[in-house]
């Protein structure tokens, strides 16, 4: 079998965020048949929540919108820097940790940056808000930017892998 092709999805808490990410390109992934040929994880860069599932909210949202909801909080590792192709931040900040533990930074991206939507914004609007500290729409309106940013992700991962 061909070597998978690795996408990470980190933020900080590894209960909101990058959860809903892996679930909803999961899904993607999945109906395009394309599951044997992409590896797809999340991770934290903090390590509160480490061995927990994911928030609660965040389950609601993506049970509702019919995805799996499986996840268990871990928390970046510098393998992670080989074991994957792609370090997808969420946030600013995220990606400052990724770059400043080391990471390539070919393969450090912005998730937002793989919307179709968003051309030519600025690198603030580009950060998929944490909804931790919120009310619970605020996980409807990230799983909303994570379904239209995974759109282009998954173009992104399709030519890396020639298919
Ligand atoms: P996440 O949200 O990074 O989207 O998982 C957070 C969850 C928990 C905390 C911070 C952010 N926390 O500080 O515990």
């Amino acid at each position: 079998m061909a070597e998978q092709f690795g996408v990470l999805f980190v933020c900080l808490g590894n209960i909101c965020r990058s959860p809903m990410a892996k679930w909803v390109f999961r899904d993607l992934v999945e109906r395009r048949g394309l599951e044997m040929r992409v590896r797809i994880d999340s991770c934290g860069t903090g390590g509160w929540h480490v061995g927990q599932p994911a928030d609660p909210r965040a389950v609601r949202t993506a049970a509702a919108a019919g995805l799996r909801t499986d996840h268990v909080v871990r928390q970046l590792s510098r393998e992670d820097f080989e074991q994957f192709d792609l370090l997808i931040a969420m946030d600013r900040r995220n990606r400052e940790h990724l770059l400043s533990e080391g990471a390539h930074e070919d393969k450090v991206h912005l998730m937002r940056r793989f919307d179709p939507d968003i051309t030519g914004a600025h690198e603030h609007a580009l950060d998929v808000p944490d909804p931790y500290y919120g009310a619970d729409d605020g996980f409807v309106k990230v799983h909303q930017m994570l379904r239209s940013a995974s759109e282009g992700l998954l173009e992104h991962v399709r030519a890396r892998l020639g298919s």
